[in-house]
């Protein structure tokens, strides 16, 4: 693994059980009464979000602050960007004030990439989403909720074999799904996409498994429902032309929820649409829905992944 976080279909499987199992070491350390360790002293994480965040950017942050790193969360909208300074010159003003990490989400495709290449080793890049591209550390959070929840943690080996995972919505608008399906496929799980047509992706060669419009088909043999959020923001135009008919045929409704089996993981990268994605009543009263565990979790793999990419030697404890 290289000094940056760029995309999961970069990492062999061994690279993402590497950092899934450094995660079982921080889920620990988060449940301590002062869930706080001094391994990273000394270095400095600059937050750099160009698109509105509240999980991703405040777990970045308390991830950072746990492992005693200091934080800077930049200012995008108050920086010296408005003045018409580059993001070239903006990066190397960060490298020139000795921060190590950078974490950055930008609506731009692969945005991130090119900033990693262009500081090489100096700093490590962290991509906290780009575009329609990649999210790679909610990947890993999701699959390490599905590993916690199946087999109780990581472990060194982990494993999503034998569980059938659908990833169901806006999958041509969403990076989640992207990353979500690299860590999948990675540790073994059978994949099933389903969307309507207007929302599945249009390269399909690198979705080599089932794709369906259908979710009442597949859903009996679903372990898991991974529901994507509509992203209207992304949307140039009004591609779900009824979200009343969007709710019948791929919202887990009330009713559609009954017809499921009891033991059915629901995971959503938030924020949820409610009442389009998932009713609220199934949000707040369903068994095995794992929204907030995704959520806590994000500390504990962010912790990870800034440990292993900035770590110097300090031991966790
Ligand atoms: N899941 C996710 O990326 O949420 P935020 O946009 O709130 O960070």
């Amino acid at each position: 693994m290289s000094n940056h976080l760029i995309n999961l279909a970069d990492l062999d499987r061994d690279a993402i059980r590497e950092l899934l199992h450094l995660t079982d070491r921080f889920v620990e350390v988060s449940q301590r009464p002062i869930p706080k360790v001094p391994a990273l002293r000394g270095r400095t994480v600059a937050l750099i979000f160009f698109e509105d965040s509240t999980r991703t950017r405040m777990s970045f942050d308390l991830a950072a602050k746990r492992l005693s790193a200091d934080v800077i969360d930049f200012p995008t909208h108050t920086s010296s960007l408005s003045k018409g300074e580059s993001l070239k010159d903006t990066v190397e003003t960060i490298q020139a004030l000795g921060v190590n990490a950078l974490v950055i989400r930008h609506a731009v495709d692969g945005l991130p990439g090119e900033i990693a290449e262009a500081v090489g080793e100096t700093i490590s890049v962290i991509n906290a989403g780009d575009g329609l591209n990649a999210h790679p550390t909610q990947g890993l959070l999701d699959a390490y909720t599905l590993c916690q929840h199946f087999h109780g943690s990581a472990g060194t080996e982990a494993s999503l074999d034998g569980i059938h995972v659908g990833i169901v919505g806006d999958i041509q608008h969403s990076r989640v799904a992207r990353s979500d399906f690299a860590a999948y496929r990675s540790l073994g799980a059978k994949v099933t996409l389903v969307a309507p047509p207007d929302l599945q992706p249009t390269d399909l060669e690198n979705w080599p498994v089932e794709i369906t419009d259908d979710l009442d088909s597949v859903l009996p043999s679903l372990d898991v429902v991974g529901l994507l959020r509509i992203q209207k923001e992304r949307m140039g135009e009004a591609v779900v032309s009824s979200v009343d008919d969007y709710v019948e045929r791929y919202g887990i409704t009330e009713s559609r929820a009954k017809e499921m089996r009891d033991d059915v993981v629901i995971v959503h990268p938030g924020p949820v649409n409610r009442g389009i994605e998932i009713a609220d009543s199934v949000l707040d009263e369903r068994a095995n829905v794992l929204v907030n565990q995704q959520v806590t979790n994000g500390v504990a793999v962010r912790m990870a992944v800034l440990f292993r990419l900035l770590g110097s030697g300090i031991e966790i404890d």
